[in-house]
């Protein structure tokens, strides 16, 4: 392995003040900090405190101040509308100020919050940019959460506008946003002073007098608006995430750490330098939307292309290859559930003989465990570097990975390789204390995190605290479990809590079954992840019904999956549910969920010596065997 990768890494333990300072220089500060590490209210940890920056300025100003104008920003590729746009740094610019300059007319300043619930076009970049530019909160929400979810971000985060669009297209459905914006503002107790929806020609959303305004219409009279310095600690975002219950955690990342962190990874992780097209295929909903659609790509000067489709179907198994060959992609970061949709639909990689893919370097996934099968068949399609990441919404950019801009290219199937600089990772047993390499335990980061990660939870120090740093002291815990190999290799076997991943997409068990126990008829349930060979999990739900319950059980099951539908959205891919007698649990009242989830797996599974009574376990297996699981199905 290099030396360089090893001497970033020991450097960014032994004097992080040093690797992160110096790092620090590469970005337009308008006042240097004091410090580059305050730790001077622990467990509370803040980088470059003292420094002011303004995000959208190092993102988008700095390189039209430094000639780079005329360099494409943004490719906007939408093969759902059939439609290719480009936008040069300097379109970009012009485009994000007059935003800027339209949330000032309405009222919004410095630490004000807008919410963006937005498909994947262009104007979604434009308000993030320019929320930041004038040193506003952005917290964009994902637009297949339903109108429920919505309004829990809308009371959470009291943001004084909304920023929309009249529809988003999921291949060839046009779901219209408007009617859900409405509802989630009829449902939250927080009123935004304003709308701003942008018209698509798929849909006209119908506006109301005197709270919503026409992006178009606005922009027409807008007049830019400068760079606002900001406070390297101030928040740049909140992004909400699913935690155990239906409560989502309000992610806060910063300016300074964020940028410094970010701008470094593109080089340091991903191995491009400013003038590269990097593509992350994502949604600006997610994390990864966040740091590799927009931030990432933009700090470094890179070109980011914004991907309004999907891996199949818009219209074939071809359009990666075809984006990556038209627009010179030269790194490719996405999830590998949308690996195995294209290998399901094309096995032998045929569609790609069509494109010349000679501009492409680095395949890189993250977002749940990569299977073997996908890393082989990526690995041998594409001849290219497949490289396995690991991290989180709460960490902002990758925990463990392979560097290869720091000359790191070492691959172990199976694991995403070794920390990268800046985590300090360990595994902890059930006591607190490390077990010894190759088990199984809690893994963990030591303290302080790295730049651009979470500082704490939007307005909410406590269960910041209690969620991430109480049962390991002086740790962050990660809420996966794995192990770390002899050699340093983290494999990340499973989360901890109640999360799930879908398809890339991260869920709340917990919260599911919350909104399945509000269905009159239901007297208890467990939602579980189970395998799925596309998506890696899917939710699974068990329900009790009340006692005198007449109605047939697949009425109820199909209310059931409608309530989560409506109540979540259709992220949740909630499609599968039983009724059971009875739930098995712990004699004292433990639902063994775990247990569950092995049968429908037909996973080998010890029965616990706590069960309450065993034949609930037959009951189990009898019901999942109806709906075609575990190895009755
Ligand atoms: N707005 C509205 N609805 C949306 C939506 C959005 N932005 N995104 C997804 N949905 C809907 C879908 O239309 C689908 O609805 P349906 O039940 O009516 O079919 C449902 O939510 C589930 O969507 P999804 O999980 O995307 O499943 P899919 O079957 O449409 O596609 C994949 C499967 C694998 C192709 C797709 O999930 C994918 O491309 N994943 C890439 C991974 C990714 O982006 N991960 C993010 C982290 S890197
Ligand atoms: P999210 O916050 O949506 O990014 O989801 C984070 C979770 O996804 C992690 O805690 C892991 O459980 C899982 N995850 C992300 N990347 C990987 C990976 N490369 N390998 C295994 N699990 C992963």
């Amino acid at each position: 392995m290099s030396n360089r990768y090893n001497e970033a890494y020991e450097q960014s333990i032994n004097d992080p003040d040093g690797f992160w300072g110096k790092i620090a220089q590469d970005c337009h500060w308008y006042k240097k900090w004091d410090k580059v590490l305050d730790d001077s209210n622990k467990p509370f940890y803040r980088w470059f405190k003292g420094g002011e920056v303004n995000t959208c300025y190092n993102a988008v100003d700095f390189h039209v101040d430094n000639g780079m104008g005329e360099q494409d920003a943004i490719i906007y590729d939408s093969p759902v509308t059939d439609t290719i746009k480009k936008y040069t740094y300097s379109q970009l610019k012009e485009k994000v100020a007059k935003f800027a300059g339209i949330l000032v007319s309405k009222g919004v300043g410095k630490g004000d919050r807008v919410i963006i619930y937005m498909p994947m076009i262009p104007q979604a970049v434009f308000a993030m940019l320019a929320c930041a530019r004038i040193g506003a909160v952005h917290s964009v929400v994902f637009g297949g959460f339903a109108a429920n979810e919505l309004a829990t971000r809308i009371d959470d985060a009291k943001p004084k506008v909304i920023v929309s669009a009249s529809c988003g297209i999921e291949v060839k459905k046009v779901i219209e946003y408007k009617p859900l914006l409405d509802k989630a503002i009829e449902l939250s107790d927080s009123k935004p002073d304003a709308c701003i929806i942008f018209q698509r020609p798929q849909a006209k959303a119908s506006m109301i007098k005197g709270r919503d305004f026409d992006w178009e219409e606005a922009m027409v009279t807008a007049l830019p608006h400068d760079c606002v310095p900001v406070k390297a600690t101030d928040p740049l975002y909140i992004l909400y995430t699913s935690g155990t219950t239906g409560q989502p955690k309000g992610v806060v990342r910063d300016n300074g750490g964020h940028m410094v962190a970010l701008k470094w990874s593109m080089g340091a992780i991903y191995g491009v330098e400013k003038g590269d097209v990097y593509w992350a295929a994502s949604d600006i909903g997610w994390v990864v939307g966040h740091s590799y659609i927009v931030y990432g790509p933009l700090l470094k000067g890179c070109t980011t292309i914004i991907f309004e489709g999907k891996p199949v179907g818009t219209p074939d198994a071809s359009v990666f290859w075809r984006i990556i060959s038209q627009h010179k992609v030269k790194t490719l970061f996405t999830a590998p559930t949308a690996f195995r949709a294209i290998k399901r639909e094309d096995p032998s990689a045929q569609l790609m003989s069509n494109f010349d893919l000679s501009c492409f370097k680095y395949l890189f996934l993250a977002g749940e465990r990569l299977d073997p099968d996908t890393l082989s068949w990526a690995k041998n399609a594409l001849r290219v570097p497949v490289i396995d990441h690991w991290w989180q919404t709460e960490t902002g950019w990758a925990i463990a990975a392979n560097c290869v801009g720091l000359h790191q290219f070492d691959v172990k199937p199976g694991s995403p390789t070794k920390s990268v600089p800046g985590w300090n990772m360990a595994v902890l047993g059930d006591d607190g204390t490390p077990v010894a390499e190759g088990e199984i335990g809690a893994i963990v980061a030591k303290l302080p995190l790295p730049p651009g990660t979470l500082p704490t939870l939007w307005q909410n120090d406590q269960r910041y605290i209690d969620s991430y740093l109480k049962v390991f002291p002086g740790y962050y815990e990660t809420a996966d479990a794995g192990f770390i190999d002899e050699d340093g290799y983290i494999f990340v076997m499973a989360r901890t809590d109640d999360i799930i991943n879908v398809a890339g997409h991260r869920l709340s068990t917990g919260g599911m079954e919350e909104v399945i126990a509000e269905h009159p008829d239901v007297a208890e349930c467990a939602v579980m992840g189970v395998a799925d060979q596309l998506k890696g999990q899917i939710p699974l739900g068990m329900m009790v019904l009340n006692a005198g319950v007449e109605k047939d059980h697949d009425t109820v099951v199909k209310e059931v999956i409608a309530l989560v539908r409506n109540k979540i959205g259709p992220v949740a891919a909630f499609k599968t549910a039983v009724v059971v007698k009875r739930l098995p649990k712990t004699r004292s009242g433990k639902i063994l969920r775990g247990t569950m989830r092995a049968i429908a797996d037909k996973k080998d599974y010890k029965v616990p010596a706590t069960i309450d009574d065993y034949s609930t376990l037959d009951e189990i297996e009898e019901s999942l065997g109806e709906i075609g699981y575990g190895s009755k199905g």
